[in-house]
């Protein structure tokens, strides 16, 4: 794995990102120096992606303690910081775990807050690390099995979005298992459905996976049912926002479609999470899992590369058209095959995820 990462601090003590809005067309890096600053890069994507956000709001945890200490202003500046990066992105709850655990930094810390804040910002990011890389080593036997199963044939592998590195920092939970099998000589093919309206799939993971130089397809939102009627798909493995106790799985809008059109194809369909996007306070994913609304405008218009070379938005539709824009969709536990994490692959259901992390009894 490259050391190329999506948030690493500066010299001086500051964070920097990816801004993921120029993906695929320029790479820009951006300062973020304010708490501000990181609750913005959340808010207009800037950064995006589950783990990422959690990291970004935990680096904006540490700029908010910076900032106080530095202008010398009390601690409603940090509960402000608290309230306004909570509020930034509603569905990932990578942000909330993020957010806890630097609270709970600093409401047990006796001496440094700066620095205090400064180490679990890092350990947050160098936790995420670890954990994508394990979720592809035990990712890994899965796409293995299909690929010895079709004598070392190429394994299709279907995806919706970006769970890859660029939503995490380094590996990707989607991409983690994916990159080893390449890494084992496995040969593998990717479709990338362009996952409309922010097309995280064309820009972000095309991208990434052009990086890596993995074998790959970008295919409309709608071709996967296609491509899966007529057995050009061997498995789809989705991110995920926010999985319920019951193994309910909120991703990008659209990936429910592909878990239906999975299930009546019986093309295996897995969901690839970090131990830090299961939310063990909630059970039915359709009723308490919120989901984003965004600006219709991200419907309405098309960004990409015009023929002069710059980066141009076209209307796509009247003038006088409305749209809707649902960020995310609940696919049922029922439509999930198996769930990877870093601590191995379980059942999509309470039971199933409690074998794998049985400390969580307790909460009910
Ligand atoms: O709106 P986004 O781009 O933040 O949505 C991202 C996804 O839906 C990803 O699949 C999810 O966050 C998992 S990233 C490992």
């Amino acid at each position: 794995m490259s050391k190329f990462r999506t948030i690493w601090p500066t010299e001086d003590r500051f964070v920097e990102v990816i801004d993921q809005r120029k993906l695929p067309h320029e790479f820009v890096v951006v300062k973020l120096e304010t708490y501000k600053d990181a609750e913005i890069a959340i808010k207009d994507m800037t950064v995006r992606g589950a783990p990422l956000i959690g990291a970004t709001a935990a680096y904006g945890i540490y700029l908010a303690v910076r900032e106080m200490v530095e202008k010398e202003l009390d601690g409603s500046f940090l509960d402000q910081a608290f309230s306004d990066l909570r509020a930034s992105r509603p569905t990932a709850v990578n942000l909330f775990w993020a957010l806890d655990k630097m609270l709970d930094a600093l409401d047990n810390c006796e001496g440094d807050f700066l620095q205090t804040s400064w180490e679990m910002a890092h350990a947050i990011v160098e936790e995420d690390v670890e954990t994508c890389r394990m979720i592809g080593v035990h990712g890994l036997p899965i796409i293995e099995e299909i690929s010895n199963r079709k004598n070392g044939e190429i394994v299709n592998i279907l995806t919706h979005c970006n769970a890859g590195m660029l939503g995490c920092v380094e590996w990707g939970t989607i991409t983690s298992p994916i990159y080893q099998a390449l890494e084992k000589g496995i040969k593998v093919h990717v479709w990338v459905d362009e996952t409309r309206p922010r097309n995280q799939g064309s820009n972000l993971t095309c991208y990434e996976l052009t990086k890596h130089g993995v074998p790959h397809t970008l295919i409309v939102d709608n071709a996967g049912g296609h491509l899966m009627q007529h057995g050009f798909v061997d498995m789809v493995i989705v991110g995920t926002d926010r999985t319920t106790r019951q193994g309910d799985v909120a991703n990008k809008i659209g990936t429910y479609l592909k878990a239906l059109a999975a299930k009546d194809n019986n093309v295996p369909f897995y969901v690839a999470l970090p131990s830090t996007t299961l939310d063990w306070t909630i059970n039915n994913g359709l009723k308490e899992i919120p989901i984003e609304e965004r600006n219709q405008d991200e419907v309405r218009y098309m960004i990409g590369k015009g023929e002069s070379g710059k980066i141009e938005s076209v209307l796509i539709c009247p003038e006088t058209t409305q749209a809707s824009n649902y960020g995310f969709d609940v696919t049922p536990a029922k439509l999930v095959t198996k769930i990877i994490t870093e601590r191995g692959v379980c059942d999509a259901s309470e039971e199933g995820l409690l074998s794998l992390f049985p400390e969580q009894r307790v909460i009910v």
